[in-house]
C-alpha cells in the first residue's frame, strides 16, 4: 500500500504541533516541583541558559534532519547519508520515545482521576491529611491508574490514527490557544491571592548559592525533556513541515512558548503555595497532592481546580500525541503497514509495558531493577542515557555528518534568505553541544566524583 506522505496545512499547525509537544507534564507538573526543590529562581536562571545556548541549536538540528529527510527519525540518517556506518544508530530516539510514552502516560493517567475528582467533587470536603491518603491510595492501587493509562494512550490513539492534518493537527489547533488562555487565567487568580508576592519573590529573586553542579544537571536534563529533544519527536515532526517555513522561526517561537509557559506554570502553582503557607519543596506530589487543598481552600476553587486539571490533560495529551507518532510513522513506513495496524500494533506494546510502569507504585513495587522500580529504572535509563545520546547522535551528525552546504541550504531555504547567525551555530553544533553532552554523561558514569569530593 501507497504511503502518501502528509504535511502540515499552516505555519501556526506547525507551531501548535510542535509547542503542543513541547509544553506537556515537563512544564506544569515536573517543572515547578524541581525548581521547588533546587531553590527557585536559580534553577531558572540556568535553566532558560541551557535553553538559548543549547536548546535551539539542538532543535534547529534535528529540524533539519526532518525535514531534509522526509521520513521517520529512524531512517533518515540513512537517507540523508547512505554511506554512513552509524546510522542505525538512530534508532535510539524511537527507543527513548517508546520507554518514555509507557510512563509518561502513568502519571498522565493520574492526571485525569484528578481531572474526574474535580469534577465530581470527590476531596472537597476532605481534610489535608485525607487527600494526602487518598493520593498515595490511588496511585499505588491496581485498577483505576491502570484503566485511566489506557483511557489516555486510547484517546492518543485515536488522534494519531487520524493521521498528521486530520489528528495531530486538528487537535493541537485547539488545545494550544486553549491551554493559554486558560494558564493565563490560572496566573491572574493566583497573582490575586493575598501574599502572592512571597511567591513571586521565590520564582524571580535568584539565589545563587543554591548553584551546584546537581543544580546544574538538573537543569540541562530538564531542559532537554521539556523542549522533546532525542526522542525523535522533532525529526518526525520537521519531516511534515513545508519546505517554505523559516526553521529558525519556528524554532524561536516553539522555544519561547515552551519556556514561558514552563515558567507562568511556576507563577500559577507558587504565589499559592506561598499564600497557603505550605513548604514549596513538596515533591512530585505538589500537583496531585498540595494543589487538591489549595483549591479546597481558595475562593472559587471548585471551578479552579477543573481548569486545572484539564489544562495538565490537554498538555500530556498534545505530548502523548507528539510521542506515539515517533514509532507508529516508523513502523507504517519501515514495514509498510496501514497506519491503523501499525497504530494498533504500537499502542498495544506500549500498553504492556506501561501496565508495569504504573503497578511499579504499588503490587510491583519491590521488583527491583538495578535497585530502582519499574519506572524509575525506565526514567533513569532514558532521561540519563537515551536522550543525551540520542541528542548527540543528532548533534553529531549534523556537525559532521552531513555537508556543511547541505546544513546552510536547509536552514535558509535553499539560499532564499541570509543566515548570518549560521556561523556561531555551527560552531555550538560542532564543538560546544557535543562537550556538553558529553560531560554529561561522563558525570553520569562518576567521572567527576572525584572533583567534588
Ligand atoms: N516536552 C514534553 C514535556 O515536557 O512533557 C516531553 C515529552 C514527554 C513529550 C513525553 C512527549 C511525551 F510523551
Amino acid at each position: 500500500m501507497k504511503n502518501e506522505r502528509e504535511h502540515f496545512s499552516s505555519r501556526f499547525a506547525v507551531i501548535a504541533a510542535v509547542a503542543g509537544s513541547a509544553v506537556g507534564l515537563g512544564n506544569i507538573w515536573k517543572f515547578p516541583y524541581v525548581l521547588g526543590d533546587n531553590g527557585g529562581s536559580a534553577f531558572i536562571l540556568i535553566y532558560v541558559l541551557f535553553v538559548v545556548a543549547l536548546g535551539i541549536p539542538l532543535m534547529m538540528s534535528e529540524f533539519v534532519i526532518g525535514r531534509r529527510a522526509q521520513t521517520n527519525s529512524f531512517r533518515a540518517f540513512s537517507k540523508l547519508s547512505p554511506t554512513f556506518r552509524w546510522a542505525f544508530l538512530g534508532i535510539i530516539p524511537s527507543l527513548a520515545a517508546f520507554f518514555i510514552l509507557s510512563y509518561y502516560t502513568t502519571i498522565a493517567g493520574w492526571t485525569l482521576e484528578y481531572l474526574y475528582q474535580s469534577i465530581t467533587g470527590a476531596y472537597r470536603s476532605h481534610s489535608a491529611n485525607e487527600i494526602a491518603t487518598n493520593f498515595e491510595s490511588f496511585h499505588t492501587s491496581i485498577i483505576d491508574p491502570l484503566l485511566w493509562q489506557f483511557c489516555l494512550l486510547g484517546v492518543t490513539a485515536y488522534i494519531v490514527y487520524a493521521g498528521v492534518k486530520k489528528g495531530i493537527e486538528k487537535y493541537s489547533k485547539i488545545m494550544m490557544p486553549l491551554m493559554v488562555i486558560l494558564m493565563i487565567g490560572m496566573c491572574i487568580k493566583a497573582l490575586t491571592l493575598e501574599g502572592a508576592s512571597e511567591g513571586l519573590k521565590f520564582l524571580f529573586s535568584p539565589d545563587f548559592s543554591k548553584i551546584n553542579p546537581q543544580v546544574i544537571l538538573e537543569a540541562l536534563g530538564q531542559a532537554f525533556f521539556s523542549l522533546s529533544l532525542g526522542m525523535g519527536i522533532l525529526i518526525t515532526y520537521s519531516s511534515y513541515m513545508s519546505k517554505k517555513e523559516k526553521i529558525h522561526k519556528t524554532v524561536g517561537v516553539v522555544v519561547l512558548a515552551d519556556t514561558l509557559l514552563a515558567i507562568l506554570a511556576g507563577v500559577m502553582i507558587f504565589p499559592a503555595v506561598f499564600s497557603f503557607n505550605i513548604d514549596p519543596s513538596s515533591g512530585p506530589g505538589l500537583v496531585f497532592v498540595t494543589l487538591p487543598n489549595i483549591f479546597n481552600q481558595m475562593s472559587g476553587g471548585f471551578i479552579f481546580a477543573i481548569i486545572f486539571f484539564l489544562l495538565l490533560t490537554m498538555a500530556a495529551l498534545t505530548s502523548t500525541v507528539s510521542i506515539l507518532e515517533v514509532n507508529v510513522s516508523l513502523v507504517q513506513e519501515e514495514l509498510k503497514w496501514t497506519r491503523k495496524k501499525a497504530t494498533i500494533a504500537v499502542t498495544t506494546a506500549i500498553a504492556i509495558l506501561g501496565v508495569f510502569c504504573t503497578l511499579s507504585f504499588g503490587v510491583g513495587e519491590k521488583f527491583h531493577i538495578f535497585g530502582l522500580t519499574f519506572f524509575d529504572a525506565l526514567d533513569y535509563l532514558t532521561s540519563n542515557w537515551l536522550l543525551p545520546i540520542g541528542g548527540a547522535f543528532a548533534i553529531i551528525f549534523v556537525g559532521f555528518i552531513l555537508k556543511k552546504e547541505d546544513v546552510k541550504a536547509e536552514l535558509s531555504n535553499d539560499h532564499s534568505f541570509q543566515i548570518k547567525w549560521f556561523g556561531m551555530y555551527y560552531f555550538v553544533v560542532r564543538f560546544i553541544a557535543p562537550l556538553a553532552i558529553v560531560l554529561i554523561l561522563l558525570n553520569q558514569v562518576g567521572a567527576f566524583d572525584l572533583l567534588t569530593t
